[in-house]
């Protein structure tokens, strides 16, 4: 392999760190050198099948000089436990979403990668997606106007082996439920396109899996603080699930988005490249609806390429913690809401809701 390949280390080897290890694997800009897991029979299979050496302890990892980039891929409440020594090793760093269970462990993240000049991303790889970045740009551009209304309706299917298969995955404190764990991309994907939210009003439910004691259902109004408002809709109850879809209204503009496909682009001002833009992700298929498995790692491959970009370019990610920090802060005010049954404001006064 060539020696300008940027080297990554692994910390963590279950469901999500196939489309690390495929994305890391495919660019030939990036090299997996070790990996490490708790659970042998996962780190086997991680390094079978995308190669690395197996690092016997996160410490030996770190301590591995080869390594440039390290990828937090464990449960969502312990990925700064692994970040903050990775950037204090001057690794930097890919944690995978959310950037955690509180803002605090956030904020701690945040303050090693600034205090040891290392980079900080976090992969919201959704906010990637060619219709996204497509309706972000005519954001950017004022095509849509002052923006009226932002939606999301993520309505998904996870049977109960699912939330049964790993000890965290029904432990709300570690991370698990629908809110956190699977409509976080889209609660981040309003906050990018909308701005900052203001005011949150939550109701979350279970109405399909009766075994685990968790929300499997989320219904939400987000006030943002333009003034515009929006909704979510969001479950992994609804079999057999369907690509989510993200709604757009602006005074001159809408845009709709299911899955990959751009489904409506209409504003007041046409432009010739319109009729392209309308055409995004017709010849794809996979969003997530029925599992992990659906989805592809294209999207992980630009968060892994833009990683090497911004280390190469000493700029920040694409996805900096900075601005997951409030996706977050909007994914916990849904859970005060939830739970006092009346809106909460943002910003949060505490962050302890688990
Ligand atoms: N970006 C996405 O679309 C996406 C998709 C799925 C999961 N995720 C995120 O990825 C993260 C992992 O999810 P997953 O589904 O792969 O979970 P998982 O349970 O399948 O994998 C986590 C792995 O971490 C290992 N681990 C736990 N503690 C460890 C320790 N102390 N040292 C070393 N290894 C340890 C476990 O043994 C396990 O193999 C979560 O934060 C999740 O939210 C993101």
């Amino acid at each position: 392999m060539a020696d300008s390949r940027l080297g990554f280390g692994i910390v963590g080897c279950g469901l999500v760190s196939q489309f690390h290890g495929a994305a890391i694997t495919s660019s030939d800009r990036a090299e997996i050198v070790a990996a490490t897991d708790l659970d042998e029979e996962r780190l086997s299979r991680f390094i079978e099948s995308y190669g690395g050496e197996r690092a016997e302890s996160f410490e030996a990892l770190l301590a591995d000089e080869r390594i440039d980039v390290v990828n937090v891929l464990t449960p969502n409440a312990m990925h700064a436990d692994f970040a903050v020594p990775a950037l204090e090793a001057g690794k930097h760093v890919v944690v995978e979403k959310p950037p955690e269970m509180s803002l605090a462990k956030t904020d701690r993240m945040i303050a090693a990668a600034e205090a040891n000049e290392r980079k900080l991303a976090i992969c919201l790889q959704v906010r990637m997606r060619e219709s996204i970045r497509a309706i972000k740009s005519a954001i950017d551009q004022g095509r849509f106007g002052a923006l009226l209304e932002g939606d999301a309706y993520m309505k998904w299917f996870r049977d109960t082996d699912y939330y049964l298969m790993d000890d965290w995955r029904s432990k709300r404190e570690q991370g698990a439920g629908v809110t956190i764990q699977h409509a976080f991309h889209y609660i981040d994907l309003l906050h990018h396109l909308m701005g900052p939210v203001g005011v949150v009003d939550a109701r979350m439910t279970n109405i399909a899996h009766p075994q685990v004691q968790l929300e499997d259902t989320l219904k939400a109004f987000l006030y943002f603080e333009s003034g515009a408002e929006g909704v979510i809709e969001a479950s992994t109850a609804l079999w057999p699930g369907k690509p989510p879809r993200i709604e757009i209204n602006g005074e001159s503009g809408t845009a709709i988005t299911e899955g990959e496909v751009m489904l409506a682009w209409d504003f007041r001002d046409e432009r010739p490249e319109d009729e392209d833009i309308l055409q995004i992700g017709r010849d794809t298929v996979a969003a997530g609806g029925t599992g992990a498995a659906d989805l592809s790692y294209e999207e992980h491959m630009w968060v892994i390429e833009d990683m090497v970009d911004a280390i190469a370019e000493d700029r920040d990610p694409f996805i900096t913690a900075t601005s997951a920090r409030h996706s977050l802060e909007i994914a916990l005010a849904m859970y005060q809401s939830a739970d006092a049954e009346e809106p909460v404001e943002l910003p949060l006064q505490s962050d302890s809701v688990f």
